[in-house]
C-alpha cells in the first residue's frame, strides 16, 4: 500500500499559460498535497536527483544551462554528480518551503517571484520551466506508490502551474529591469 492519501472529485488543473494566474487550490487539494509531502519528503535526495536526471534526458536543452554537465551524456555520470544532486535537493527544499505556505499566498507568491527572477540571472528560462512538472510527477511516484491518485496528481499538477507561471512572471519583471537600466538591449526574451 502507498501513503494513506484520501481521494475526491477535484477541480482539474488548468492547462494552459493564460490559466496559470487564475488557478487556485482547493482545500481539499491543499490537504492532498501536505499529507503527500509527508511521504515524499522522506526520500527527497533521490526524488530530487530523478527528477533532474529525467528533466536533462526529456530536455538535454536544459543541461546547457548548467555549465558542470554540458556535453555530460552518460546518464550514470549525471546521476553520481555532487552538483546535480545539489540542486536537486534545492528544487525539492524549495517545494518543501512552498508547501509550508499553502495557506499563507502573499508569502507564497513572493518566494515563486523573486525564484523566477534568481533564475534569469541563472540563464534559465521560463520555457525549461514548464518541462519540470512533468518529471516531478514521475519522480515522487515511488514515494507514494498507489497512493498517487489522478486527485493528487491533478493537486500537484495546480501547485507547479501556478509556481512556474509566478516564476515566468518574477523572470520578465528581472528581464524588464535589466532593460530599462541598460540602454543595450539585455537579451532576446522572444520565445521564452
Ligand atoms: C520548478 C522549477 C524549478 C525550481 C523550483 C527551481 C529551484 C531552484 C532553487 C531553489 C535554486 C537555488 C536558488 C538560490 O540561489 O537561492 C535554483 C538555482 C538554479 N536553477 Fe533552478 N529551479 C527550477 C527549474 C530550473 C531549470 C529548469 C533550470 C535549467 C534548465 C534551472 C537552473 C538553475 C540554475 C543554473 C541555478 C543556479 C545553480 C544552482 O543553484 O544549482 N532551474 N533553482
Amino acid at each position: 500500500m502507498g501513503c494513506p492519501i484520501s481521494a475526491s472529485a477535484q477541480k482539474p488543473a488548468a492547462d494552459t499559460l493564460e490559466e496559470i494566474a487564475l488557478v487556485n487550490l482547493t482545500d481539499k487539494q491543499r490537504e492532498l498535497i501536505m499529507d503527500s509531502w509527508k511521504c515524499i519528503q522522506q526520500d527527497i535526495t533521490r526524488a530530487g536527483i530523478i527528477l533532474f536526471v529525467r528533466l536533462f534526458e526529456s530536455h538535454p536543452e536544459c543541461k546547457e544551462v548548467f555549465f558542470e554537465f554540458r556535453g555530460v551524456d552518460d546518464v550514470e555520470m549525471l546521476r553520481v554528480n555532487k552538483e546535480l544532486r545539489a540542486h536537486g535537493l534545492r528544487v525539492m527544499s524549495f517545494i518543501e518551503k512552498s508547501v509550508a505556505r499553502l495557506h499563507e499566498p502573499e508569502r507564497l507568491e513572493k518566494l515563486a517571484f523573486d525564484l523566477g527572477r534568481k533564475h534569469y540571472n541563472y540563464n534559465a528560462i521560463p520555457k525549461y520551466f514548464m518541462y519540470v512538472m512533468p518529471e516531478f510527477i514521475r519522480a515522487i511516484g515511488p514515494s507514494l506508490k498507489d497512493g498517487l491518485t489522478p486527485e493528487l496528481e491533478d493537486a500537484w499538477k495546480a501547485l507547479f502551474q501556478y509556481l512556474t507561471g509566478m516564476m515566468r512572471q518574477g523572470f520578465h519583471e528581472e528581464a524588464r529591469r535589466h532593460t530599462v537600466s541598460s540602454t543595450v538591449p539585455d537579451r532576446n526574451l522572444k520565445d521564452i
